[in-house]
């Protein structure tokens, strides 16, 4: 089987339904976030702080080439992985893209108190994260295979219409 690749805003539920489908679907994980930090050996906030976002996005962009090699993984993209096109060429030569949406007010109760995502920090209000999921719409919306909306559904519903 391809890859499974999940995009969608901070906090929309990437990491919750990758985990989930790899303990019930014998799919393996890979957390692009989780990687990143392990390879560059600081936080999120750190990478940003100290290389920039531009650097973050060469990382990304990297890492999606890597994974090319690989098969039958679910991988939990990083929020801001659609902004450059490139990105999105690469997640399509080895996988199918699902985007996962929620209400801002959702986004906003999951990820009130995460401090680990610089671009939220001191904007975690509805009128931030509605302006910013606005902006990144049409990216996330022309990148994506399937397109699930997860408020109110667990993340078993949400699975199953991944697979279907
Ligand atoms: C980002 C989302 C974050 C992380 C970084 C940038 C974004 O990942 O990659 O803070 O630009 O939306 P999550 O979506 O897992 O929070």
């Amino acid at each position: 089987m391809k890859n499974i690749f999940l995009i969608g805003f901070m906090g929309c539920g990437k990491s919750t339904v990758a985990s989930y489908m790899a303990q019930n679907y014998g799919m393996e994980v890979m957390e692009m976030d989780q990687l990143i930090v392990e390879r560059e050996g600081m936080s999120i906030p750190e990478i940003f702080e100290k290389h920039g976002e531009e650097y973050f996005r060469t990382v990304e962009t990297n890492l999606l080439i890597e994974i090319q090699s690989l098969e039958n993984k679910v991988v939990s993209c990083g929020g801001g992985v659609v902004l450059r096109e490139q990105n999105v060429a690469e997640m399509k030569k080895s996988g199918r893209i699902v985007l996962l949406t929620a209400k801002p007010e959702t986004i906003l109760e999951r990820v009130k108190d995460d401090d680990n995502r610089p671009l939220l920090r001191g904007n975690k209000n509805v009128a931030f994260i509605s302006g910013m999921m606005e902006k990144r719409r049409p990216k996330y919306e022309a990148a994506a295979d399937v397109v699930i909306q997860t408020d109110g559904k667990s993340a078993e519903e949400i699975c199953k219409e991944i697979l279907k």
